[in-house]
């Protein structure tokens, strides 16, 4: 019989072909907004469906789980799961995979890049500037921002974004700490990155700090008030990671006190909403989650989400299984 697929929201239609060539019943939501959880469980009421194709924005839950007991596997369409509970699945037999790509990697690291060069360049204050017409001519001390060359960048997580985005920042002449539960010996040697005993002292050096960890019980306000004390007054915070990893209201008094002095966010603690008074503020950069946004990265995920939930049928294990 047909594979029944369910995808909780248009993706590239890559992805979506693979699933068709298999011969496989493909329905989609269509609209253009997150299906929530009510809306979710009556989808998949409505047939046996053997595998969902998720999104980071779907919280995937026990609920569901039991109300869609045909469903063997999750494909989740992002490099992080913590949308999805895990345990409950494994529970139940439940197959859990991710979505992480070369390109994605690029893409984050290029976004995680891009915030660290307009922060210290004060591109999208001096943008918002140009455009309110206060422009009036060349002055000496007009924007003055700061160069990076030279400077110390904090990588907090060295796993797969986190080294492409240590190439970037190495390649601009920063000089490159990391601190991570292992050793990245590719880091250390391709980059000269020098590995530190803790995220206190990485803090305390970095004039760059930059957030490449999956949300953890064990990394949920890995960033808050203590930690923003120990930050230099001139430090730079960048967090293309998951926003709950920074305690974001200790943020916005970091910034309002000019503890730090700036921060660089695609996410944020309780997304799509922010902290009061966070976008008040001058010295912060907000993007709405889309450092994987390349239509390069939004393919491939789209293809390896496909390739999991066609791997999986063929009985071979999914190279982007979640591991129990
Ligand atoms: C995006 O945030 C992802 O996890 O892919």
């Amino acid at each position: 019989m047909n594979k029944k697929i369910f995808i909780t929201r248009e993706i590239p239609e890559k992805g979506l072909n693979m699933l068709r060539a298999k011969g496989y019943e493909v329905d989609v939501f269509h609209k253009n907004e997150s299906i929530g959880k009510k809306r979710l469980i009556q989808a998949l009421k409505r047939k046996n469906y053997d595998a969902v194709l998720c999104l980071l924005t779907d919280h995937i839950d026990a609920d569901i789980f039991d109300s869609a007991p045909t469903v063997k596997l999750y494909a989740n369409y992002a490099t992080g799961f913590d949308n999805i509970d895990v345990s409950s699945a494994f529970a139940r037999g439940i197959t859990i995979t991710n979505a992480p790509t070369e390109a994605s990697c690029e893409a984050v690291a290029e976004h995680a890049i891009a915030l660290m060069l307009a922060l210290a360049n004060k591109i999208v204050e001096a943008d918002d500037f140009v455009r309110q017409k206060k422009y009036k001519g060349w002055s000496p001390m007009n924007f003055v921002g700061t160069n990076i060359f030279g400077k110390t960048f904090g990588l907090i997580g060295a796993g797969r974004i986190g080294e492409r985005t240590a190439h970037y920042a190495k390649a601009l002449g920063l000089e490159i700490i990391y601190s991570d539960t292992r050793v990245n010996d590719r880091l250390e040697s391709l980059y000269g990155a020098r590995r530190v005993a803790s995220v206190e002292e990485l803090l305390g050096s970095a004039d760059v700090v930059s957030i490449h960890v999956p949300l953890l019980p064990s990394t949920r306000h890995l960033i808050g008030e203590a930690e923003f004390r120990k930050m230099k007054p001139t430090a730079f915070l960048i967090n293309t990671s998951r926003g709950p990893v920074i305690d974001e209201k200790a943020l916005v008094r970091a910034l309002q006190e000019k503890q730090i002095a700036g921060a660089g966010l695609d996410v944020f603690e309780f997304e799509p909403k922010l902290a009061p008074g966070l976008s008040r503020l001058k010295n912060v950069i907000l993007t709405p989650h889309i450092a994987s946004a390349s239509i390069e990265a939004r393919e491939e995920m789209a293809e390896r989400s496909a390739k999991a939930i066609i791997d999986f049928f063929d009985g071979r294990v999914p190279e982007t299984i979640v591991q129990k």
